[in-house]
């Protein structure tokens, strides 16, 4: 099979020295492979809706193979390498992602190389014999260069899939790397948070399923190792504001209710109603959500009622199982504050529920150190959480918050820090001892003599002979401006 694309045997796995040109012209490739798949199983291939969208993809395609003289797409595992680099996951990238692995996978294709420049005949063919490929057929990358030849399409060569030994067999959430688990988990329930949003305002019929089976996953996580996952409240997304804002929530409310306790049962309730604290917000208009200057009366008025018009919408999701009064209430209770000052107002006095009080909690501190449309600069961690315990008997439940506190510390994971012995260092894990909770585990960052960074895990609250702490944290540093791809470090 002389077509067949020589692989490399080594791929180098990191994502090191992928520059963030590379990166963005990566990302946009799979997007463009993923619109045209998807528009090649509803048009045939000499459909004119098309032409627009092959003229991107090409212009996407040849401005990369000018720069870099070819294109190889290969898939290793569960990810995707461009030019043997890795490309990384992107909140708005991973469906195409996740479509380009399926769709590959399912026809045991694994590589495609593009020699040279494509021209649009050339693109649009690729797609179509591409998509036409039987499921699970072994032959597949042979037959296809076979199909690529006699159509005279010299510039493009495929190659078979590689099963690796791991991904033969059952494969199940303990076989996998947590951490990718986790990146995994967190992504795709952003997408599917937004799916049920886009379902629930379109007045469609929402499907809470997948959400149930993703809290699941994440609450099993959560049990394993609650750093994988409020790792990930770090990213913050400023265009996907909402989604990710309810997933950093649920996130936050199942961390503090496993140091609370809870049973997986209760744990994953408590997901779910933070992952559904705020629909109803879907049901105000985006003009006034997103409203830079200060809201009027009237659109106050409308914004107090999310919480109501939250508890009217789970009631009516079918699939959300028996609606368990918890879930309600918590939605209901998110906004009332401690003294019951907040909204909705009551008629009869009520201690907040234990759902509510963890909610306002998480919701607090990832509004406020989140960017948002009228607030392009937010708190920082330390800012947010001294503005909470300020008003701490006020808003909040004044020993959750302490638990809270201690959960994501006053130098929050994935903060870039400042030490006194002039080293950088990423916050790794909070330090239990709550009496620490300044002190918390760091990765150095600083590069050794050959530029590697050295990832050395040091715990702040270390000693020297004196009786001194070896290093303390002087501030926090602003990760873009030191170029430190703090990212690298979680997923
Ligand atoms: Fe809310
Ligand atoms: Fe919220």
């Amino acid at each position: 099979m002389e077509a067949a694309i020589q692989s490399k045997k080594e791929i180098p796995r990191s994502a090191e020295k992928m520059d963030s040109e590379l990166s963005k012209l990566g990302n946009n490739l799979v997007t463009k492979f993923h619109v045209l798949m998807r528009i090649s199983q509803i048009y045939d291939s000499k459909n004119v809706a098309l032409q627009q969208f092959i003229q991107e993809s090409l212009h996407a395609i040849n401005t990369f193979v000018q720069r870099e003289g070819s294109i190889r797409l290969k898939i290793v595992g569960d990810d995707i390498f461009l030019n043997e680099q890795r490309l990384r996951y992107s909140v708005e990238g991973f469906t195409s992602f996740k479509y380009l692995l399926t769709q590959w996978k399912k026809r045991l294709i694994g590589e495609v190389l593009y020699k040279g420049a494509l021209d649009e005949d050339a693109l649009r063919e690729f797609i179509y014999i591409l998509m036409a490929l039987e499921d699970g057929k072994e032959e597949n990358a042979t037959l296809f260069n076979e199909t690529l030849k006699e159509r005279h399409l010299s510039s493009i060569e495929v190659g078979p899939l590689e099963v690796s030994e791991k991904e033969e067999g059952a494969y199940t959430l303990e076989k996998e790397n947590s951490r990718e688990v986790g990146k995994k988990v967190f992504f795709e329930t952003i997408g599917t948070v937004k799916e049920v949003i886009t379902q629930i305002k379109g007045k469609q019929h929402a499907d809470v399923r997948k959400l149930k089976r993703l809290v699941r996953k994440a609450v099993h996580l959560i049990m394993e190792d609650e750093s994988i996952l409020l790792g990930m409240t770090t990213i913050k997304n400023y265009d996907e504001y909402t989604f990710n804002h309810s997933v950093n929530v649920a996130i936050y409310s199942m961390a503090m209710g496993r140091r609370l306790g809870f049973s997986r049962g209760v744990l994953s309730e408590l997901g779910i109603t933070a992952m559904l604290h705020d629909i109803g917000k879907s049901k105000i208009p985006l003009e006034v959500l997103n409203k830079p200057a200060a809201l009027t009366d009237e659109e106050w008025g409308q914004m107090k009622k999310h919480p109501l018009t939250g508890v009217e919408i789970v009631l009516n999701l079918k699939q959300l199982g028996e609606v368990n009064p918890k879930m309600v209430v918590g939605i209901f209770d998110h906004h009332l504050k401690n003294d019951l000052s907040g909204y909705p107002k009551l008629f009869h006095k009520k201690r907040v529920s234990l759902f509510g009080r963890i909610i306002q909690v998480a919701d607090a501190y990832d509004a406020m150190t989140t960017p948002r449309i009228y607030k392009k600069v937010p708190l920082t961690p330390e800012q947010a959480l001294a503005v909470m315990l300020q008003d701490r008997d006020v808003y909040f439940d004044s020993i959750l918050l302490k638990m809270f506190i201690g959960l994501v510390g006053v130098h929050p994971l994935g903060s870039l820090v400042l030490l006194d012995t002039h080293e950088m260092g990423i916050v790794f894990k909070p330090n239990t001892d709550p009496q620490w909770i300044e002190r918390p585990h760091v990765v150095l960052v600083d590069r050794d003599r050959r530029g590697r960074g050295k990832k050395e895990l040091i715990d702040l609250t270390e000693r020297n002979g004196g009786g001194r702490f070896k290093r303390s944290i002087v501030k926090t540093l602003d990760p873009n401006k030191y170029h430190v791809d703090i990212a690298k470090y979680f997923l």
